[in-house]
């Protein structure tokens, strides 16, 4: 995620005003704020880890002199949340400022070619070869202006951003820049802004201008140039008038973060392959040589662990076992040892049962791995190698968007280890490859087609005072994943199982018109799953189904169902399949008239066990 600010203003000091602006971009990223300007050709800069008031407490950001600058505040993916990586990042000379947000996938490369031209990075961070880059093409070409210098530059990087740099050359302009990361600019008469999100500037403006991928844009003192990366030629693009106010804008038009975050999936699935390989690498050399290894979470994050059982056992034929983690000290902590590996998944990092499982197996010389959400958290200070999910932050209480993200990452170590195991065939890894890079917008279908209908069938059901829901195979993580946001949000007591179980005591609750959910993929568990709807039919359930697109068979069962696009892998069927039960969750809140970003009892980080 984080936050970038930029403006150019005619006669009052910029720093104010980015700082005011970035304390709306706080819900982006939290780590570390900093802000650079430009007054009398010279650059000043104020940066520091942590929140925006403490930053402005310890420095006082509104005494920077200039009118024009850049500002940041920052959600870590690459690099620890401290101040050495703490954005504007600079060149050698301490002459050009960047900040950015996304993940430059070829920061590596770039950085050891720099690094071989004698170029000094001293931060551990993708952006900081974004300044490198741009005053080694100016050492190259001293005939470019800095504009021309920046959009050259731009043509070399790999991955997503939104950017914005300054440079004493030319310290009377900003550039700006998006590629998958999103920016947007603002004007009125005392200047021009450009900011990652409307609400940024929306006290000052309702005038915004919307950013496309591979454009560039120049902001000066005579307003705004937007120009294509690639040739240099021009757009133009007027203005158009936001009806938002400051708190819709925060939430970005939506209700509640919930929606929102259920809404950015597409794009935090795409982040998410954007994974660095090496740590990828990594940990799968850590699972190939484990001899068992536990996935240790809580609550949904235990529900992607069961999930990534079925993952590593189907592709890379690994066992693992699943433990929740407030069990796993009496369960296991007698006989983890050395030989034992932990993959801790964690949104927050901080909960405390599952450090306190991975603190047990630490001691007991285990190896630790973890998945998180939050770099510098806990578990990526205790963890041997950790991995970060790239959703940025989530807000809302119930997990949404890190799950998805947690599956995909997980389905991203599953295939390696089966590549390096040499378990499946290379087809078979080419085509789930495939379908992985096809998640985004898969999903994006799924709520732009589907929501109406999940919508109306929570109206239908929100007064039932139970519900089942129920998966065969992968899908049992679905299933329980669909409970607990349910439960948790609608306040419905809710029960899952496996389908196959549900016959073992469960079905006693079944009578006339009782709601029934199954996650239906097309996968070896079909067949058998199609007779586990039959049995509830049978006994009066009124069923509904998440199907894939053209799925007559069970169409012509069920009461209801939601259609998901077809041709999913099983293994990757849970990230699709949960969504519409994300949003059953959500409309069935909000028709029973309850807040569904912050449910009665419950924390966003458990910190107690
Ligand atoms: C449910 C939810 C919780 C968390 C659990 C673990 O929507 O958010 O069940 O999944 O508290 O939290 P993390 O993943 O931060 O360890």
């Amino acid at each position: 995620m984080c936050g970038i600010f930029g403006c150019v203003l005619k006669e009052e000091n910029a720093a104010p005003l980015i700082h005011s602006s970035l304390k709306r971009l706080e819900y982006r990223g939290y780590d570390s704020v900093g802000i650079a300007t430009i007054a009398d050709g010279k650059i000043y800069l104020k940066k520091d880890q942590g929140k925006i008031d403490d930053v402005h407490r310890a420095l006082n950001l509104d005494d920077l002199p200039g009118n024009i600058g850049i500002g940041h505040t920052r959600w870590a993916t690459h690099g620890a949340p401290l101040k050495v990586n703490a954005h504007p990042h600079s060149d050698c000379t301490g002459e050009i400022m960047v900040v950015h947000n996304g993940i430059i996938e070829n920061f590596m490369e770039l950085r050891s070619e720099l690094q071989n031209l004698d170029h000094t990075f001293v931060s551990k961070t993708d952006t900081e070869v974004i300044p490198h880059l741009i005053e080694q093409t100016l050492k190259q070409n001293p005939q470019l202006s800095f504009v021309a210098a920046v959009q050259e530059s731009l043509k070399r990087l790999e991955g997503s951003y939104a950017l914005a740099a300054i440079s004493t050359k030319e310290p009377d302009k900003i550039v700006c820049a998006r590629n998958e990361s999103p920016l947007v600019l603002g004007v009125n008469g005392s200047g021009v802004f450009c900011a990652s999100d409307i609400p940024a500037f929306l006290p000052v403006t309702n005038k915004a201008v919307m950013i496309n991928n591979g454009e560039l844009v120049v902001l000066s003192p005579k307003g705004y140039e937007i120009r294509k990366i690639q040739d240099g030629s021009l757009v133009s693009r007027e203005p158009e008038t936001i009806e938002w106010t400051a708190e819709m804008a925060v939430k970005q038009g939506y209700p509640h973060f919930m929606i929102k975050e259920i809404h950015e999936q597409p794009e935090t699935l795409r982040n998410t392959l954007r994974m660095q390989e090496h740590y990828l690498d990594l940990l799968t050399t850590f699972l190939d040589r484990a001899s068992e290894v536990f996935l240790v979470a809580c609550g949904t994050s235990y529900h992607a662990c069961l999930a990534a059982s079925y993952m590593f056992s189907k592709l890379a034929f690994l066992p693992t076992y699943p433990v929740y983690a407030s069990e796993f000290i009496e369960q296991h902590g007698k006989s983890v040892n050395i030989d034992s590996t932990i993959l801790a998944v964690s949104q927050s990092g901080e909960t405390a049962d599952t450090l306190a499982a991975v603190t047990c197996a630490q001691q007991r010389a285990a190896t630790i791995l973890g998945l998180t959400n939050v770099i510098g958290s806990t578990l990526t200070r205790i963890s041997r190698v950790y991995i970060g999910t790239q959703a940025g932050p989530e807000i809302g209480v119930a997990a949404t968007k890190t799950f998805t993200s947690q599956l995909s990452v997980l389905a991203q170590l599953a295939l390696r280890l089966a590549k390096k195991r040499g378990k499946i065939s290379q087809d078979e890894i080419d085509l789930l490859e495939q379908q992985l890079c096809q998640l985004p917008v898969t999903v994006d279908t799924i709520v732009r087609t589907q929501e109406e209908k999940v919508r109306q069938i929570a109206e239908k059901f929100k007064d039932r005072e139970v519900f089942f829901f129920l998966g065969r195979g992968i899908s049992t993580a679905t299933a329980f994943e669909g409970r607990l946001k349910l439960m948790e949000i609608a306040y419905i007591p809710s029960i899952a199982f496996p389908a196959g179980e549900s016959k073992h005591g469960p079905i006693s609750l079944v009578k006339e018109g009782f709601p029934v959910v199954f996650a239906c993929p097309r996968d070896d568990c079909h067949k058998t799953l199609i007779g586990n709807i039959m049995e509830m039919k049978a006994r009066g359930a009124h069923v509904i189904a998440i199907i894939e697109e053209g799925d007559e068979d069970i169409k012509s069962l069920v009461d209801d169902y939601v259609e998901v696009p077809r041709g999913i892998a099983s293994v990757l069927s849970p990230i699709p399949f949960v969504v519409p039960l994300q949003l059953l969750a959500y409309y069935t809140a909000l028709g029973k008239g309850l807040d569904p970003d912050m449910p009665r009892n419950l924390a966003k980080s458990v910190t107690v066990k």
